[in-house]
């Protein structure tokens, strides 16, 4: 539940019936008062929403409320503010530090899943277990030259950096907007964290032929992506991109989907198919579940030369 909250994952995903409640309650109202979500807020309604929940959820089982819970409630609804920026934290790996700063990944994210003319403003599902996926896969990313496409708000990349060690990070989008925010999010992911890796943060189009020119002397081992399957009118371009980063045979291309609509996804599919790029795919285990808002599965495509090529 305090993982759930801190990243204001959406209320209905929550599970409020947990054995001990009175103790995830006061690990809540620490957490509230600690300086991370003093200088990096949650949005104020989406606490008292949650708070309110909590409330509701004591009050059937019978449990008794402490006064600081509802206290710290009317304090909240009488200073509710719409104002951001405001941010997510997200605790990626098992273990919550007492030091809250060492186990958290702070992100800024937009409250609107389209925002600025992009999708890149807020953390997507795939995104979420792209990071989770690394932290559990450090031996295939260790060393490596990574490239990310389509990043958004950076918490793959800033967690894989944190953790992994590969030798470079290119962060990449074709946003400025996004890659602004990516720069704040590192910024203030560095004052919390040791960066073990160089990285650099990349304006990178898919559509645009000229921008592949950047990688002609500098070829990834890995390619990752998460959330990039959705519009339809992108899926040429972004596989002719995948297409160019094949030619080098070792490069290997690793794509995190959400699988919201079959038939887009099937589409996309059919393009990569089209594109000659052979690829295996596999669901995430539901291991991975704790960190999942919606009942959609999450798809991983793996794009290698010597893939033996799904159906
Ligand atoms: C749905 S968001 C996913 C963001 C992030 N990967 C995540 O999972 O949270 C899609 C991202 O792809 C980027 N994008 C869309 N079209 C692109 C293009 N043609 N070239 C590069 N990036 C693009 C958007 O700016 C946005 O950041």
């Amino acid at each position: 539940m305090v993982r759930q909250f801190m990243c204001a994952t959406p209320l209905a995903a929550v599970n409020f019936k947990v054995k001990d409640i009175t103790k995830e309650v006061d690990f809540i109202l620490m957490i509230l008062s600690h300086t991370i979500l003093q200088k990096y807020p949650l949005k104020t309604q989406y606490i008292t929403r949650f708070l309110k929940a909590i409330i509701s959820q004591m009050e059937n089982n019978g449990n008794e409320l402490c006064d600081e819970l509802y206290l710290k409630y009317v304090e909240l609804i009488q200073n509710e503010s719409n104002k951001g920026p405001f941010y997510k934290h997200y605790i990626l790996g098992n273990n919550i530090s007492n030091e809250l700063t060492e186990s958290v990944i702070t992100i800024q994210e937009s409250t609107s899943i389209v925002s600025q003319g992009t999708t890149g403003l807020c953390t997507w599902q795939a995104g979420i277990a792209l990071s989770c996926w690394c932290l559990k896969n450090q031996d295939i990313l260790k060393n490596k030259f990574i490239i990310e496409l389509g990043c958004g708000t950076g918490l793959s990349g800033i967690s894989t950096c944190l953790n992994c060690s590969p030798s470079e990070y290119w962060f990449t989008d074709c946003h400025s907007a996004v890659l602004n925010t990516l720069k704040h999010n590192i910024q203030i992911n560095e004052t919390y964290h040791k960066f073990n890796c160089k990285y650099d943060i990349v304006q990178f189009s898919w559509s645009d032929i000229e921008d592949l020119k950047m990688f002609e002397n500098k070829k990834p081992d890995l390619v990752l992506a998460a959330d990039v399957i959705f519009d339809d009118t992108m899926f040429e371009p972004l596989c002719s991109s995948l297409k160019y980063f094949t030619i080098n045979k070792t490069t290997e291309i690793i794509l995190f989907c959400t699988l919201r609509n079959s038939e887009t996804y099937t589409k996309f599919l059919a393009t990569l198919k089209k594109y000659d790029l052979l690829f295996t795919q596999s669901v995430l285990p539901d291991s991975y579940s704790i960190v999942l808002q919606q009942d959609c599965p999450i798809h991983i495509i793996n794009i290698k030369q010597n893939a033996v090529m799904s159906k």
